[in-house]
């Protein structure tokens, strides 16, 4: 078996993703903290768990900061500590990196990481002012630069480059616009054909509206624990033998190569060496498709393909639930939701689910080598995590 263990995963919850009204943050996250409980009747979980990290990207969204505790308090943990990590859309994909070293550490035995973001009560125009804030403000959100523009930037770079076309990034959507039409938690859940795609209106061009994932609300968590005290909460455990986490500089103007994003691809090599695998030993893997370019660049940058051949990886359908290499079963960020602050803790549940043959109708064939691939604003912060089945 391929992966000495660093951490194992003995349990894992996720909200409904979506426009949950009436609903705050807080109320949310304990949501996906029920289910997690609700999976390991063997966990106590305030009398054992030790420490919590809790990603969030925005106070701005509901005024509210202190969201470690915030989340602890309504998870039925007092006074266990509980730190926010932030790293923009990266933050629960750090929050896990956190968890890791607690538990590498010795100081703890269990830890649950996870995520939150409640969005949608805001309008589009205010979620777009508070998400730019996590990329350059001199040069980039001074001058009227989003996040759609930013990655309209590197579509066009890929494009120009590479010839990657407007239809293969219509791929990406309407792949996992299928995938997510088979997850009860999507946001969105209903298919979409490449000509609507294709017709959608434009955001930023070459980017569509199903180029972007949406705005939404949603928390996710994960409990971590030593690998040999897992099959003292579950028969079925999976673990993390791999872990990558590197950044790169705030504007994108300072980069060499608008085409890849150099943190996601230190940490993915620092994840394949702790590991002990390579790129064709995955079997499944979760990215971070906050725009379809992004995941056209993730291919490439993950070595699932050589830089240039992304799009066409996803046109021939290399990267569907019966392809070569299935990318994003859960619907990704395009059609399960980002809610930023969770995407990276919810990937991380998607694998405990794929992993222990718990997907449904997405269940991904024979999975036992699985990559979560977690990005924080335009490529600033990347986290790269492999997990293996017990
Ligand atoms: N994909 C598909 N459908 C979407 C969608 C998306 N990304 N965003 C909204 N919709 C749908 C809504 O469900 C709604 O459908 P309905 O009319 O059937 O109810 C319709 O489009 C209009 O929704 P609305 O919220 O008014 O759209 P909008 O124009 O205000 O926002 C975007 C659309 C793409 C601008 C917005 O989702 C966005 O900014 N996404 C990017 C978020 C982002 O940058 N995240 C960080 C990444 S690093």
């Amino acid at each position: 078996m391929k992966g000495k263990p660093l951490v194992s995963i003995v349990s894992a919850g996720l909200s409904k993703f979506g426009k949950l009204d009436g609903l705050y943050a807080r109320e949310i996250f304990a949501e996906a903290a029920r289910e997690a409980y609700e999976r390991c009747p063997n966990l106590d979980p305030k009398k054992e768990i030790q420490v919590i990290f809790i990603g969030h990207m925005g106070e701005s969204y509901e005024h509210q900061g202190h969201t470690g505790a915030t989340a602890a308090d309504w998870a039925g943990l007092l006074p266990i500590p509980a730190t926010r990590v932030e790293a923009a859309c990266s933050s629960s994909g750090v929050a896990l990196r956190s968890g890791i070293y607690a538990v590498l550490s010795g100081l703890c035995d269990i830890v649950m990481v996870g995520g939150v973001e409640k969005m949608t009560h805001r309008s589009t125009s205010e979620a777009t002012e508070f998400l730019a804030m996590a990329s350059d403000f001199p040069f980039e959100q001074w001058n009227g630069l989003t996040f759609p523009g930013l990655y309209a930037l590197m579509a066009t770079a890929h494009m120009h480059k590479y010839g990657t076309t407007e239809q293969q990034l219509a791929h990406v959507a309407v792949k996992n616009h299928f995938n997510g039409s088979l997850n009860p938690k999507a946001h969105f859940q209903k298919e979409i054909t490449l000509e609507q795609a294709l017709t959608s209106r434009v955001v930023a061009w070459p980017l569509k509206l199903f180029d972007c994932s949406p705005i939404t609300d949603g928390a996710s968590c994960v409990i971590l624990t030593k690998p040999e005290k897992a099959k003292k909460y579950t028969d079925t455990p999976i673990h993390i033998i791999g872990s990558g986490h590197a950044c790169d500089t705030i504007g994108v103007y300072e980069r060499e190569d608008f085409t890849t994003l150099k943190a996601a691809k230190i940490a993915a090599k620092q994840a394949y060496a702790m590991a002990g695998v390579k790129p064709e030993d995955i079997d499944l893997a979760e990215v971070h498709d906050c725009f379809t370019i992004a995941e056209i660049i993730a291919y490439e940058d993950l070595g699932f393909c050589n830089p240039g051949e992304g799009g066409r990886l996803a046109e021939i359908g290399e990267t569907t639930l019966k392809g070569r290499i299935p990318v994003n079963a859960s619907g990704g960020l395009k059609a399960k939701g980002h809610p930023v602050g969770a995407t990276g803790t919810a990937q991380a549940y998607e694998m405990y689910l794929q992993l222990t043959g718990q997907a449904g109708k997405r269940q991904v064939d024979a999975a036992e080598i699985g990559l979560t691939h977690n990005v924080g604003g335009s490529g600033v912060t990347a986290t790269v995590h492999i997990y293996r089945r017990d």
